[in-house]
């Protein structure tokens, strides 16, 4: 089948895209595992700015992507699937916000000595709920991007440098 490049993300989108991935999981590396950690106040202070500069790039990133790209599903593409992606895509954006929201809020919490109790609690369970949530999330957005590679409809290469649909 012959298939057409119509829709392509720009140089900055793909930097976004890709580089979140590098920052996301760079933050899950080093994550928090228990909150008695904080009384390491330098690990505290980076865990605060980690997540008020990922906060930031992300607001950076919506408002870009808002702005100027659009999604690469080709216009037949049923309604349903459209907003399926849209779901995935905000879902993943929420989540992507709530984690270093959360985070900095135990952090706030954890500075003001409110180190224990069912407000810290709640925060710390949405913190991790965000994570279960995205996790699911990202398994049915790369699970969807590895459908349309196969569907070869240039959803695909319009994000993906690597394993290239083949524009005969
Ligand atoms: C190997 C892994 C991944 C692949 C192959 C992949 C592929 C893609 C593709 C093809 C699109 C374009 C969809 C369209 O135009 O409708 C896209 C968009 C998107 N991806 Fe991924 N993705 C991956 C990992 C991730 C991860 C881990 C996240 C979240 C942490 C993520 C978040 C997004 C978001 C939010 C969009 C919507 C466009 C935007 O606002 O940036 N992706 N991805
Ligand atoms: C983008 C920023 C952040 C990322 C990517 C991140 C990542 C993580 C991850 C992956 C977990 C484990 C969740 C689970 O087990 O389900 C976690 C837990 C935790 N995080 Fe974060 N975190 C961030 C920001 C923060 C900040 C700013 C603080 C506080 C200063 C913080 C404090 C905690 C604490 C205390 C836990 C452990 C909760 C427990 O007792 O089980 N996080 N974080």
């Amino acid at each position: 089948m012959e298939i057409e490049q119509t829709h392509k993300y720009s140089f900055l989108a793909k930097a976004f895209h890709w580089g979140f991935i590098i920052l996301f999981g760079y933050g899950i590396f080093k994550q928090v595992d228990e909150l008695e950690q904080l009384a390491d106040q330098a690990l505290l202070v980076f865990e605060l700015v980690f997540a008020i500069a990922f906060l930031f790039l992300l607001i950076a990133r919506f408002i870009y992507m808002k702005k100027t790209q659009t999604s690469s599903l080709p216009a037949t593409t049923s309604k349903l699937q459209q907003y399926a992606a849209k779901i995935v895509h905000y879902g993943m954006y929420s989540c992507l916000a709530l984690i270093p929201i959360s985070g900095i809020l135990i952090g706030v919490l954890y500075w003001s000595g409110i180190k224990s109790g069912f407000i810290i609690t709640g925060v710390i369970s949405v913190h991790e709920f965000s994570f279960s949530l995205i996790y699911i999330l990202i398994a049915i957005h790369i699970s969807a991007a590895i459908y349309h590679r196969f569907l070869r409809d240039g959803v695909w290469n319009s994000m993906v440098p690597f394993w290239k649909e083949k524009l005969d």
